[in-house]
């Protein structure tokens, strides 16, 4: 499902459109979707897509992601966010952002001198089933890896591998979700791609007999189209 602009004008009820589930206030620009999905109240997303069965808190800001699958995010989560010049004379929107000032009569009379182009953000890669606390904030071209988990409040500034539990800010490795034999056994199961139904049956408080179980599976099972989270 492909939503150009959606915004939910109630600052009271929830609005569901079809499988989309968004709270007060809350608007979306150029989203794509493959399944259900649910944002809280105030949340901003652009320009990005989003995994089935991804559930995102209130006052959530997407802008140029590619969110996955079965992901959890807590309220008041930054993903992407932006950048300013470091280098340049001034860190100030008046000499990189050409348009944000323009409604000033002044700035957009004033003569200038050829305009330097400069890249807000580049865009964040999530993969499927990450838990993300509240209170963070994704620094811009970041990857986090499926599976992966990072704690309340964080600063995330660089690559996450998957099913690691990374917190602080800047955010560190705290702890792995499982051995390796068992994260690898489930990147490689792609369970995210299944369909819903399958899942349900699955024992999911064991992750071995849920993964001998994925095994039993069929090859000609029917499968989502694989969303690549991985870190490289
Ligand atoms: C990340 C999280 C899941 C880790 O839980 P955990 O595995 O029980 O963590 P541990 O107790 O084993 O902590 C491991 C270490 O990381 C530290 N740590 C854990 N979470 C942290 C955080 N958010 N920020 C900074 N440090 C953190 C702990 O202090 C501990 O440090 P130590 O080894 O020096 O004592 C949890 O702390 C968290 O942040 N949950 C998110 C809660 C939330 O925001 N919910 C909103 C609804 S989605």
């Amino acid at each position: 499902m492909n939503i150009d602009r959606l915004v939910n004008a109630s600052a009271i009820e929830t609005c569901t459109v079809d499988f989309l589930r968004i709270g007060p206030l809350t608007r979306l620009e150029q989203i794509n979707l493959d399944g259900p999905v649910v944002l809280g109240a105030h949340c901003v997303a652009r320009r990005s897509t989003i995994g089935r069965y991804t559930v995102a808190g209130d006052y959530c800001r997407f802008t140029d992601c590619d969110v996955g699958a079965f992901c959890s995010f807590g309220d008041n989560v930054l993903l992407n966010a932006g950048t300013h010049p470091k280098d340049w004379f001034s860190t100030s929107l008046f000499a990189c952002n050409p348009t944000f000032w323009d409604w000033a009569s002044e700035y957009r009379d004033a003569k200038r001198d050829g305009y330097p182009s400069f890249q807000w953000r580049k865009s964040n890669k999530v993969g499927n089933d990450v838990w993300i606390g509240a209170n963070v904030v994704i620094l811009s071209g970041v990857d986090i890896g499926d599976g992966a988990i990072i704690g309340a409040n964080s600063v995330v500034t660089c690559n996450v591998m998957p099913y690691s539990v990374v917190a602080g800010a800047p955010a560190r490795p705290r702890s792995k979700r499982f051995d390796d034999q068992t994260i690898s056994a489930l990147i490689d199961s792609h369970w995210w791609t299944l369909p819903v139904e399958k899942l349900l049956s699955l024992p999911f408080g064991d992750v071995r007999a849920t993964l001998r179980a994925l095994n039993s599976l069929q090859p000609d099972d029917d499968v989502f189209p694989t969303h690549v989270g991985s870190v490289d």
